[in-house]
């Protein structure tokens, strides 16, 4: 009998789990349970029976790897891979696999919320700003960059989006101007949402130099990983431009420093929370539950990542 692991140190909903124990038990695997878990070596310890695994953020280095000795898939119910060694997994035949867009309504309601958060000044008496007529920036047009536009769209927002990997047409056929540079985004855009993964060319790729492009009122809102900001120049940013606001979903390291300094312009969550919705999780649960079965079953390498 096949052993899937649900590692999950952010547990899905009990339903998202009901359901993917129901995945599991059609296939006749047995699903073993690692949720919440506090130290990185309780995932140690639970990997070496396992065939398969589906994880959330959960770390899985070289050092999870080399004690799953049974393993052949590491599902990611979620979009972004980068806390995988994919490359490890790969030398040692481990299939890594994602859920593309099983997530991304959350994460979009998540961003575009922050931004009605900033421009009605936290939720404060104060008058604030309409987003109606104001321009967004959508910088990287996946699954939630589109679902964000979706939700522009319905506020009156003048949407623009930068991604190179995605054909011109796509993103105007939804009625955002695609822009050919990453500058002209944020040189044109009030509001700048991130949707970039974090790789070796994203990292630190959003620091003074493009900040400083944005108008007056410029407002960033990273749902997409903490690598991605060049912290340095998120805090030149701070102290030279008192217009600027950011707010934030991914446990930025200056985050004490920057509340502490500038918290009537900064917002962060509690806990990295983007995809922590009740249908995010059975989305991308079921979906992660299906395609181990799939893979096991049918050898099916369809989101294959690595
Ligand atoms: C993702 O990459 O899918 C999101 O960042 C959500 O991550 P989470 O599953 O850890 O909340």
């Amino acid at each position: 009998m096949k052993k899937i692991l649900l590692a999950t140190e952010k547990a899905f909903v009990k339903e998202a789990v009901d359901k993917i124990e129901a995945i599991c038990k059609e296939a006749n695997y047995e699903l073993i349970k690692l949720e919440n878990y506090k130290d990185p070596k309780d995932l140690i310890a639970a990997v070496p029976p396992v065939d398969a695994m589906i994880i959330r953020s959960d770390i899985v280095n070289k050092e999870v790897l080399d004690a799953a000795k049974n393993l052949k898939i590491v599902v990611r119910a979620g979009a972004g891979y980068d806390n995988i060694d994919i490359k490890y997994a790969a030398e040692k035949k481990i299939v890594v696999m994602n859920t593309p867009g099983q997530n991304a309504n959350a994460v979009a309601e998540l961003a575009f919320g922050m931004m009605l958060y900033a421009a009605r000044t936290w939720f404060t008496p104060k008058s604030g700003t309409e987003l109606r007529g104001k321009k967004l920036g959508i910088h990287a047009y996946g699954f939630v960059g589109r679902a964000l536009a979706a939700i522009g769209k319905g506020f009156g927002m003048e949407m623009y989006a930068y991604d190179p990997f995605v054909d011109k047409s796509v993103i105007a056929k939804d009625g955002v101007i695609p822009v050919d540079t990453v500058e002209s985004l944020y040189k044109t855009c009030q509001y700048v949402s991130l949707h970039i993964p974090a790789t070796e060319k994203t990292k630190k790729s959003i620091g003074h130099a493009l900040l400083s492009l944005m108008p007056k009122g410029a407002t960033l809102v990273n749902t997409a990983r903490k690598e991605v900001i060049d912290e340095e120049g998120l805090l030149k940013m701070f102290e030279e431009r008192p217009d600027f606001r950011y707010l934030s979903d991914v446990e930025d390291t200056i985050k004490d420093h920057v509340l502490e300094k500038y918290k009537d312009r900064a917002f962060f969550t509690p806990k990295k929370m983007g995809a922590q919705t009740e249908e995010a999780n059975i989305n991308a649960g079921i979906a992660a539950a299906r395609q181990i079965v799939a893979f096991f079953e049918k050898n099916d390498l369809t989101y294959k990542v690595n």
